[in-house]
């Protein structure tokens, strides 16, 4: 049984003309101790697909559809009380840009043991600075600086403090959403090799959101790729990164600069992706799609299918032979 398996999940946003349809039909599995990568464009779905995960979407957003099981136990439903027991203690998230959003007037000390106390009533102050000690080691932060302020932290090491937030009731899953992505290069090549030390020592799942396709090729399993509220392809990383089959997954990996190869201008991908708030009826890549192949397309949805029967799938009539249309 899968750590965590989303089945169709659906997350809307209501706005005043309607509904913005940001995740659309997502499903995947993560297992115990397993990193899933989750890439694609800005606005694809990445957070809005984690926030629903971790149950913390903004007020203006439903899930209208779909089912989340996490550790056998379905959450879809769940209740503000049964949710205390979940959220941090099972699943926890590294949000988005979290290491800029620290508290300045507190000490990040208080801002981790906030967390602790939230969800362990009784522990004292004593085991409460104790444990946030034992989380700066785990992050290779000097335990002595952990009354310091946001402030007297390099970008790097606010980060690595943000993680100990997120480790600090020992979660089954961890959901890192771009948690390099702010960080100069040697830094990020830091974190990097922290996330993965981590999942070695503490055995948790992962799910990686992010724009930068070496950060996949390093901590990930497997791969997810969205475009416009779906997943268009998933696979071993491996598989998803060198043999991949989506015309969307080839752009991306196309446009991503190759220190090893030869310099030249990065191809941008032209066009948009669609509006999210009137999803085209077919595939949503189509418009700006190289390989399209006729009216189905645009007409009739791709599904996702396992195109090598290996556990390789893509949403693509180019790959699954093109529908009644063809
Ligand atoms: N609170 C909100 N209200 C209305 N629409 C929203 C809200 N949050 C996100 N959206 C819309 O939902 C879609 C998905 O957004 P999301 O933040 O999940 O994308 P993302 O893949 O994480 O992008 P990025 O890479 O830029 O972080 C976008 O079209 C976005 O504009
Ligand atoms: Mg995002």
């Amino acid at each position: 049984m899968p750590l965590l398996e989303v089945s169709d999940l659906k997350t809307y946003f209501k706005i005043s003309r309607g509904e913005i349809k940001a995740v659309d039909g997502v499903s995947f599995t993560v297992d115990s101790g397993e990193a899933l990568g989750l890439v694609g464009e800005s606005g694809c779905g990445k957070t809005t697909t984690a926030l629903s995960v971790i149950k913390l979407l903004p007020e203006n957003a439903r899930v209208a559809g779909g089912k989340i099981v996490f550790n056998g136990r379905d959450i879809t439903a769940l209740k503000d009380d049964d949710l205390y027991d979940f959220r941090w203690a099972e699943a926890s998230m590294v949000f988005q840009g979290a290491m800029n959003a620290l508290n300045p007037v507190k000490r990040v000390s208080d801002q981790i043991m906030e967390a602790l106390f939230l969800h362990k009533k009784g522990m004292t102050k004593k085991d409460g600075l104790a444990r946030v000690k034992e989380l700066f080691e785990l992050v290779e932060l000097n335990p002595s600086m952990i009354h310091c302020y946001p402030h007297e932290f390099s970008g790097g090491m606010r980060q690595r403090a943000v993680i100990a937030m997120a480790l600090a009731l020992s979660p089954k899953l961890v959901i890192g959403d771009e948690p390099t992505t702010a960080l100069d290069v040697m830094v990020q090549a830091q974190i990097i090799d922290l996330i993965n030390s981590l999942r070695a020592k503490l055995g948790m799942a992962l799910i990686m959101i992010t724009h930068d396709l070496s950060v996949i090729t390093e901590l990930c399993d497997k791969t997810a790729v969205m475009y416009a509220g779906k997943i268009v392809e998933m696979g071993s990383t491996v598989e998803v990164t060198t043999s991949y089959l989506h015309p969307y997954t080839e752009k991306l990996i196309t446009a991503f600069p190759n220190i090893y190869k030869e310099r030249r201008m990065v191809d941008s991908i032209p066009g948009d992706p669609p509006d999210l708030f009137e999803p085209p009826k077919g595939c949503r890549f189509a418009e700006r799609c190289h390989v399209k192949i006729g009216d189905v397309c645009e007409c009739e949805e791709p599904v996702l299918t396992d195109i090598t029967g290996k556990g390789h799938y893509a949403a693509c009539h180019k790959l699954t032979g093109g529908g009644a249309y063809v």
